[in-house]
């Protein structure tokens, strides 16, 4: 396994600052310190980051349902408050991190975990795996706007990949749609609506995959269980295989 990888997998911190840890001679493999980043470890190998011991710990994955008004980060150079401030030290010990992004004002289901390929096959657009929202909206979206929206649209230089529409539902002046998309670019169901439009007044993410935010008050959270996470179709048990296979 690459070096910053593993670092990451330890749960010490993203995949990005261990290579800058790497490249600042922080970490030693062996009592040696190694700058380069295509290194690898093996198994047995003793890792350390200023002088911590690093190695994997018990594999976990939660929900969180995300409030408006905190961002996803590990940590804010603003002083804001974090996702991570919302949870018990005990699960920020082991190291986990948001499975991608929710916008400061959206709301939901925010997955996280201390498996970084989990986290890398869920966000990954390749996987196709769907995030569904329900976005309040201004008006009443004409058919012709929510076909766009289907067939997707182009936000700036990105042309979005086919959506699905799910439901529509009048709420006072406004509308609740319901979408689905695969993709995560930033502010994405935002920019999506203002392509054809329409403003998003409110929006929250009601589904990853399989995985349904249903049940889980505002700032709760909960654990996955194995059988949401099998049912993400990304073939978790090979993800464990080989996560284990580090310990
Ligand atoms: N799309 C958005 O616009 N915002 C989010 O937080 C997620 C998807």
């Amino acid at each position: 396994m690459r070096l910053h990888k593993y670092i990451a997998a330890c749960g010490y911190t993203s995949r990005r600052r261990a290579e800058l840890l790497i490249q600042a001679g922080r970490v030693l493999v062996n009592g040696k310190s190694l700058m380069s980043l295509g290194t690898t470890v093996k198994q047995g190998d003793v890792v350390t980051v200023n002088d911590e011991v690093l190695s994997i710990p018990e594999p976990k994955t939660i929900l969180f349902n995300k409030p408006p008004g905190i961002i996803t980060s590990t940590h804010d150079t603003h002083e804001r408050l974090t996702v991570m401030d919302y949870l018990p030290p005990a699960l920020l010990k082991v190291g986990i991190l948001p499975i991608g992004r929710l916008d400061r004002e959206t709301e939901g289901l925010l997955l996280m975990t201390n498996i970084g390929e989990l986290n890398h096959r869920v966000t990954h657009p390749s996987y196709e795996i769907e995030k569904e929202y329900v976005a309040l909206v201004n008006g009443k979206p004409a058919k012709n706007a929510l076909d766009k929206l289907a067939a997707g649209v182009q936000i700036e230089n990105h042309k979005t990949a086919p959506a699905k529409v799910l439901q529509t539902v009048p709420d006072g002046n406004n509308t609740q749609v319901v979408l689905v998309i695969h993709e995560g670019k930033k502010r994405q169901v935002r920019r999506m609506f203002e392509a054809v439009g329409y403003k998003v007044l409110r929006l929250a993410r009601t589904r990853v995959g399989n995985i349904k935010l249903k049940g889980l008050e505002p700032c709760g959270w909960r654990d996955a269980s194995l059988d949401e996470l099998r049912g993400l179709g990304i073939d978790y048990d090979d993800i464990l295989k080989k996560h284990s296979s580090f310990k």
